[in-house]
């Protein structure tokens, strides 16, 4: 049987993914991170990977396999992120679902810091990192027809959503409530409100479910969009 093969109805679309958190480092052997397992990120990479799009999935450390048809391209700091995300491009779609670290270490310590007993603590400097999804929603002609990105909240979920869609100036923000009770973080459900408009008439509301059917579902709203 030669079986029958899937419609393909992003194939052409050119897509950059990024998912996982960041580790920025403190030393050669601590880091600041995000919570992020990467499985809303992946599971996004695979769809359109499915619906026959070239797919490029920049990734933060995380303990997933990697989505076949995929390529995938490995980092560990926000600034090797937005490196990698920008030589991906040009691309039709953006879609930031990584968690990558606000703040670096001002200065990286080349060496171990040790507790020498005298009980001072070290007193880390922050600086800001680069915002990815801001960058590339404010890319000029190298912008990406349609961004997207996620806005995890833990209280006034769409509210703050879609302060941040107008803020980074994206086309869709993924909205979803990550309160500890709902479990999202490390956990294989979501449940989003996608933002694509200034007042909520526009809103769309996806029930919870797996973040695999969360990915499915972007999937076809992206062709929905492109149809
Ligand atoms: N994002 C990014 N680069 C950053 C910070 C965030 O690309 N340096 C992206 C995330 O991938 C996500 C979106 O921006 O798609 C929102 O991330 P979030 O952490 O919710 O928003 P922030 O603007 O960082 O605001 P805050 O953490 O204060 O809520
Ligand atoms: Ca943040």
């Amino acid at each position: 049987l030669g079986g029958v093969s899937a419609p393909k109805p992003l194939a052409g679309k050119k897509v950059v993914v990024t998912s996982g958190p960041t580790h920025e480092p403190i030393d050669p052997v601590r880091y600041i991170a995000n919570r992020s397992s990467g499985k809303q990120g992946h599971a996004i990479a695979q769809a359109l990977s499915n619906a026959g799009a070239d797919v490029t999935l920049v990734s933060g450390p995380v303990a997933l396999p990697d989505p076949a048809g995929v390529k995938v391209v490995r980092i560990e700091t926000a600034r090797d992120m937005l490196a990698a995300v920008q030589n991906a491009l040009p691309a039709d779609i953006a879609i930031c679902a990584a968690a990558v670290a606000d703040w670096r270490t001002a200065d990286e310590a080349g060496q171990k810091l040790k507790k020498d007993g005298s009980g001072v603590i070290p007193d880390l400097k922050l600086s800001e990192n680069p915002d990815i999804l801001a960058t590339i929603s404010q890319a000029g002609a190298s912008r990406p027809g349609l961004v997207i990105g996620f806005a995890a909240e833990t209280e006034k979920v769409t509210e703050h959503a879609r302060a941040k869609r107008a803020r980074k100036g994206c086309d869709w923000i993924l909205a979803n409530d990550v309160a500890p009770d709902t479990g999202t973080f490390g956990g294989d459900q979501n449940e989003i409100c996608l933002i694509s408009g200034d007042d909520a008439k526009s809103d769309e509301h996806w029930s919870r479910q797996s973040k695999t059917g969360i990915a499915e579902a972007l999937c076809a709203r992206i062709i929905k969009h492109f149809s």
